[in-house]
């Protein structure tokens, strides 16, 4: 149930609620979210559960919040925090004096899909004279890839990933490189499987073409090097890779910073060039921003800042290894049932598992676990690649691990007893009829009421049905097409305004 004020809240009101209030109702608001903190959400958080960090950062944000990134001459404190972001960075990856890439330059960003589209820009926009350019990924790689291609009107030329090994070959990624290309792009790691592509091989294809070569690290780029650093095998992907012209690294996700900040790097500053937008066309100031913001909170920036001072290097490498140990002991769960296998073994900070043939229904075994207050994050089929269960690691998992194992073997035996969804033939029929372009947003109130999805305007229900096997099921029939169609009809239907 809900009370009247939740409701209210939306709304602005006629006169002014008291702070406290506000505080409440926010609070009250929180209280049906995922759980960000306390080591059972697989997906979306990076909670390091380190005591007072979460304060430390909060207490930063505000110092700076107020602070406009707009103009850095106006606040150098911002400058000042950024700058020593990006070293901090090129550190981590390989770069800055003594290396093999002493001139690596960068920017502090809103996240990683921006960190990608600026990369994707940069690459576009030395290429003035390439009427149609194009981009060059494998299948693996960060939706924003193809979000950046569609946004900057570039092609996008996608090679397969090895259904076993789960990553491209190089000689393909060589082979699907034309003259219109100017980006190669790859992963370290990649979301969906956390695992790391042959970088040095793709880096070298790129560099022999003449073409820059862009390495995602958004996931990875603050944990590898610390694991490599514990002694377990990270193939060569950072700047020590010949070829590679810049890499991505979200503080957000294992800088344990809070949301909101990416580095985005390059080799030098003759590479990072086309990456700012300068405009001194109209009669206000000359607007000069080298990300896709133009006023930026310093909010984030003073938040993460403080994160990495406070977390440092040795901070760092201790939380690598308690993540390390829980990630072999997640692994060493899925290893112990029947019915599962691990999509690729670990190299990363991600577990990732499927169902064997005979095993049972991962949709259903995905409610079962959240039944159990454990939120995993399933992954459709695609391209030949079965349905999966995705598992995000962080090093408040550590002190769970224990209770995962027994969870999750009895999450099977309930999924098994359960079986598999059965989708009603009409509903098999109605998707497998379905095209995008006959969808209406009627036709999508009709499937989404019938799939419990949506929830009552101003009821405390979310708008997911606890269960999710159903939707779920019906996704992973539909073509990826239809499946962005329905969900976009869907979120749309969400995106309501409340007076
Ligand atoms: C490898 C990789 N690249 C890019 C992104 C996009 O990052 P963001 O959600 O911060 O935009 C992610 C997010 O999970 C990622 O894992």
């Amino acid at each position: 149930m809900i009370d009247e004020s939740r409701v209210e809240a939306g709304a602005l009101p006629a006169n002014g609620v008291p702070a406290e209030r506000v505080l409440e109702e926010v609070r009250e608001l929180r209280a049906s979210d995922a759980p960000t903190h306390g080591g059972r959400l697989f997906a979306y958080v990076y909670d390091p559960a380190v005591p007072g960090l979460d304060e430390l950062a909060a207490a930063a944000h505000r110092e700076s919040a107020h602070v406009n990134g707009l103009d850095p001459t106006a606040f150098p404190s911002l400058l000042a925090m950024e700058n020593a972001l990006v070293g901090a960075a090129g550190r981590v990856l390989g770069a800055g004096p003594g290396t093999t890439a002493p001139d690596v330059v960068g920017s502090v960003t809103s996240g990683g899909t921006e960190s990608l589209i600026l990369a994707v820009k940069t690459a576009r926009d030395a290429h003035p004279e390439i009427a149609a350019p194009r981009i060059v990924v494998p299948s693996s790689a960060h939706a924003a890839f193809a979000k950046a291609a569609h946004y900057l009107r570039v092609a996008l030329d996608v090679v397969p990933v090895s259904p076993d090994t789960l990553r491209p070959d190089p000689a393909a990624m060589a082979a699907a490189i034309r003259p219109e290309t100017v980006l190669v792009a790859c992963s370290a790691p990649s979301y969906a499987h956390g695992v790391v592509d042959p970088v040095a091989e793709i880096a070298a294809a790129a560099a022999e073409a003449g073409v820059r070569c862009h390495v995602d690290a958004c996931f990875g780029g603050w944990t590898l090097p610390y694991l490599r650093r514990l002694g377990q095998p990270v193939p060569p992907f950072d700047f020590a890779v010949p070829g590679v012209t810049s890499i991505s690294v979200d503080l957000h996700k294992y800088a344990y910073a809070p949301k909101g900040v990416s580095v985005l790097l390059h080799r030098d500053a003759t590479l990072r060039a086309p990456q700012y937008f300068a405009y001194a066309d109209w009669p206000g100031y000359t607007m000069i921003n080298p990300v896709i913001a133009s006023t930026r909170s310093g909010g984030p920036i003073a938040a993460a800042y403080a994160t990495v001072r406070h977390l440092g290097d040795d901070g760092y490498l201790r939380l690598a290894a308690v993540t390390r140990d829980a990630v072999a002991g997640l692994a060493d769960a899925v290893r112990a049932v029947d019915g599962l296998r691990l999509m690729a073994e670990p190299e990363s900070t991600v577990v990732c598992f499927t169902a064997t043939a005979g095993g049972p229904d991962l949709f259903v075994l995905v409610d079962e676990l959240t039944a159990r207050g454990w939120h995993t994050q399933p992954q459709l089929s695609y391209a030949g690649l079965p349905a999966s269960v995705h598992l995000t690691v962080t090093a408040a998992v550590a002190p769970r691990v224990a209770e995962f194992g027994p969870d999750l073997a009895e999450a099977v035996t309930a999924a098994r007893a359960a079986g598999p969804v059965r989708l009603p033939a009409e509903l098999t029929a109605v998707v497998g009829a379905l095209t995008p372009e006959a969808l209406t947003p009627e036709m999508v109130v009709g499937l989404a009421a019938g799939l419990g999805l949506g929830g009552e305007p101003g009821s405390a229900a979310g708008p997911l049905p606890e269960r999710m096997a159903l939707v779920n099921t019906v996704l992973d029939a539909a073509p990826s097409a239809l499946r962005e169609r329905l969900l976009v009809e869907f979120v749309s239907l969400l995106q309501r305004p409340t007076w």
